[in-house]
């Protein structure tokens, strides 16, 4: 099958190099010259696991290619897919000018039948307006078909090519039969392809975000509670999990959800809402204690050493929203660094593959470091904010020699207290019994 997808950003350049993998021929279209002019050149503009190699081979056999012509792209191809980005607008809801601004082109440009695809997460009913954009502009027939991404950064590939279900809404017979060809490689192994109409599609993806962020605001009001009440929320974590109607997914607590997905869609479902004249006090909560929890390390940090922190130094491990990836946008470790250096810390931070995405936040207000163990030299406590796997059994006696005190907050609860004793360190969990006094 020959088709485009428009946007070249985590979502659109996994999913049009996984249809390349596929056999399909793709042209991935972004109106970013300099992204389209390095991927042209092999360069990837982003850090996804798996990603550059299967771009290399798609494209070395013809497969895939790159283009910033729209027009030319959308008269090549019989289904197009809109990946472009929906951030949250001024109000909180969804912005939706790129996903229309791609459909005006669409119509514009179709000579002949077309399945156009919002890839995006885009709020319910965005299908129908688009459609209505489009409809007056172009004399041809299309489908608007809603097929939400589910795909998790830092493991995009594996999660594209095996999805646990694929979703499809349309009202077309002809774009169902087109979606489920193209589809119907990736879930061999009988996971379904479930159809429903776009409506009901569009709200799937708001609901499964939202519901993953609700799992992670309650886990750490648990944790909170855990803390004043001196239960242990790894023991209550593990105590919940196994019962089969909780599951142990999205059950740890830490330093708050941040990224592009969860932040932005749940504020969209509370404007959804509101639009239709609903408030929902519940997406509302969730948010809050998000905003809360990212500034929880600090305020440990403060009850540390108190609220004047000049004078004192600070390492930071793990800057991305979440490991395996480089994506910054909205990461709690903005919210925690800028809470350090406003109190007068300075700050050295390290992250595996964040750091280029780091420097645009934070110029040259700390310092940065390849190496982990670099960013601990003279530090009086370190901060843990992603749980990178490279975290997880480090070399405890290098890093006290490295550190001015042997104090460290861990924002993912990567180690055991008992075990931070033996090492002499202070540990402050999340969650979890602290340890106050360095003993070794
Ligand atoms: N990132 C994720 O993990 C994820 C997962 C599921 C769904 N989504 C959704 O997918 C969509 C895209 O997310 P992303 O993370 O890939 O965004 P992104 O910002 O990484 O990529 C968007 C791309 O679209 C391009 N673009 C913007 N306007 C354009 C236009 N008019 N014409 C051509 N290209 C244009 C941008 O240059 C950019 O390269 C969003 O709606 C997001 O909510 C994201």
């Amino acid at each position: 099958m020959k088709l485009c997808v428009v946007g070249t950003g985590y979502v659109g350049l996994v999913a049009g190099t996984c249809f390349a993998e596929s056999g399909n021929d793709v042209i991935c279209v972004d109106n970013v010259a300099a992204k389209i002019d390095a991927l042209r050149q092999g360069k990837v503009p982003i850090y996804e696991p798996g990603l550059e190699e299967l771009i290399r081979r798609n494209t070395t056999e013809g497969r895939l290619t790159f283009s910033t012509d729209l027009a030319d792209a959308v008269r090549k191809s019989q289904v197009c897919f809109i990946a472009v980005g929906t951030p949250s607008g001024p109000s909180g809801a969804a912005d939706l000018s790129a996903v229309m601004a791609v459909g005006r082109e669409i119509a514009r440009t179709m000579d002949g039948y077309r399945v156009v695809v919002t890839k995006s997460t885009v709020p319910v009913g965005t299908w129908a307006q688009l459609h209505a954009v489009m409809s007056p502009i172009t004399k041809h027939e299309f489908d608007i078909v809603s097929n939400p991404e589910f795909l998790k950064e830092g493991a995009a590939i594996d999660d594209f090519m095996k999805p646990d279900r694929v979703v499809i809404g349309s009202v077309g017979q002809k774009a169902f039969e087109i979606m489920r060809e193209l589809y119907e490689p990736f879930v061999r192994t009988g996971n379904p392809i479930i159809t429903m109409d776009n409506t009901s599609a569009e709200m799937t993806k708001y609901a499964a975000n939202a519901l993953l962020a609700t799992r992670i605001s309650f886990m750490n009001e648990i944790a909170n509670l855990c803390e004043r009440t001196g239960a242990d929320v790894d023991q209550v974590r593990r105590g919940i999990g196994y019962d089969r109607r909780i599951g142990h997914h999205f059950l740890f607590p830490g330093v708050g959800y941040g990224g592009s997905c969860f932040p932005k869609d749940v504020r969209a479902v509370i404007t959804t809402a509101r639009e239709h004249g609903m408030e929902f006090p519940l997406m509302a909560a969730v948010e809050d204690v998000n905003e809360a929890q990212k500034h929880r390390l600090v305020l440990k940090v403060v009850d540390e050493f108190g609220s004047n922190l000049r004078g004192k130094h600070f390492a930071v491990w793990g800057l991305a929203f979440k490991p395996r990836t480089d994506d910054m946008r909205e990461a709690p470790s903005i919210t925690i660094v800028e809470g350090l250096l406003k109190r007068g810390g300075t700050v050295a931070v390290h992250d595996p593959e964040a750091l280029g995405e780091a420097k645009k936040v934070f110029g040259d207000r700390v310092s940065y470091h390849r190496l982990n163990y670099e960013a601990l030299a003279g530090a009086d406590a370190l901060l843990i904010v992603t749980e990178w796997n490279e975290f997880r059994r480090p070399d405890f006696a290098r890093m006290r020699s490295l550190m001015r005190q042997p104090v460290i907050l861990d924002g993912r609860n990567l180690y055991e207290p008992e075990v931070m004793r033996e090492h002499g360190f202070a540990y402050l969990p999340i969650g979890r019994t602290p340890v106050r006094v360095a003993t070794a």
